[in-house]
């Protein structure tokens, strides 16, 4: 490809361009791993955290420790929200007056789709663009190249701090103009992963109680286990579909081997609730006329 001038001057002013300021509002276990990324990529950081002395690390690399919100969103062209909970988040953006007007703020503060539309709502009201994210990693995962953020709001702030955002997580997704559709990724991703854990230490107590290595099953059912993930897009355009026609392993068949794990649990002694409550979904459905239907119609119990 080759390069015009008017190409070769722009990405020179990019380079030339001063790194972007940012503000972190927040310095719990995840705040504070927020705001050394951006120290560490170079971003002149204020922080501000109701107890002042967390920053104390930070200000040894060169952050500037704010003594007011106010004085700490003024500072930055995007601030940067990572606190428990939603109505926090707003009072502490609430603080700050009139300093948030024309400002960006990315909330990375977990809750509800409806709290953080609402944050949105308000936010945008006070003359500040807004954009949402959801971390999908731990403290020590920030920054992280493989790391995940869903980001739901302006796309123009998405765009416009695109290097600041990387700092975050190198695999973030804008997914929509919705400020909580984030929020129900996360939530669905979790729902699936405690689901799913649920259901594998149950059997690792199933295992361990005849004395077989977790691990060991693991390597043995390495395929098994594999198939079972490779699963999730069939699974998927049925319920998108709404159609569970299946010409084998109906839920019919699911029976008999639910059955066999609670009373298999129940002879070991080990708690059968889990596999039960799988039972009685697959019972009423069964018992409702769906016996011939995929597992993926049990998605209409929990629609209901
Ligand atoms: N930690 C993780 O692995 C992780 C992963 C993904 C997402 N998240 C999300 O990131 C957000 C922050 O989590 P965290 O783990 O950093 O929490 P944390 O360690 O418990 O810290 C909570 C933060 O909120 C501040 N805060 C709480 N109540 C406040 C109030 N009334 N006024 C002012 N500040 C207040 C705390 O200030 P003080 O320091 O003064 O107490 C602290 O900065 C949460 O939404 C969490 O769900 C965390």
């Amino acid at each position: 490809m080759t390069t015009t001038s008017a190409q070769t001057t722009t990405s020179a002013q990019t380079a030339a361009q001063p790194p972007v300021t940012v503000t972190v509002i927040g310095l719990g276990e995840m705040g504070l791993a927020l705001a050394h990324a951006f120290l560490d990529g170079g971003h002149p950081t204020t922080v501000w955290n109701r107890t002042p002395e967390k920053a104390d690390s930070l200000v040894a690399k060169g952050a500037v420790r704010a003594a007011t919100v106010r004085e700490a969103v003024a500072a930055g062209s995007v601030v940067v929200v990572s606190v428990k909970g939603a109505t926090t988040a707003r009072e502490l953006l609430d603080a700050s007056g009139d300093a948030l007007s024309g400002r960006a703020v990315v909330n990375l503060t977990d809750g509800t789709s409806a709290e953080a539309r609402a944050v949105a709502d308000w936010v945008e009201g006070r003359g500040a663009q807004y954009l949402h994210g959801q971390i999908m990693t731990i403290a020590p995962g920030v920054g992280g190249a493989d790391s995940v953020v869903f980001y739901g709001g302006s796309a123009s702030v998405h765009d416009r701090f695109r290097p600041v955002l990387r700092r975050i997580g190198g695999r973030g997704t804008l997914i929509g103009e919705d400020a909580g559709v984030p929020a129900l990724y996360g939530m669905a991703v979790h729902g699936t992963m405690w689901g799913t854990l649920n259901g594998f230490l149950h059997a690792a107590a199933l295992l361990s109680s005849e004395g077989i290595e977790v691990k060991r099953f693991l390597d043995d059912a390495q395929a098994s286990m594999a198939a079972l993930l490779a699963s999730f897009p069939m699974i998927a355009d049925e319920v998108d579909r709404g159609e569970y026609a299946t010409e084998y392993g109906a839920l019919q068949h699911h029976r008999p081997s639910v059955e066999d794990l609670v009373r298999e649990s129940a002879a070991r002694n080990i708690d059968a609730e889990f596999p039960r409550y799988t039972l009685e979904l697959v019972n009423k459905a069964v018992e409702e006329g769906f016996g011939g239907d995929s597992y993926a119609r049990l998605v209409e119990h929990f629609r209901k």
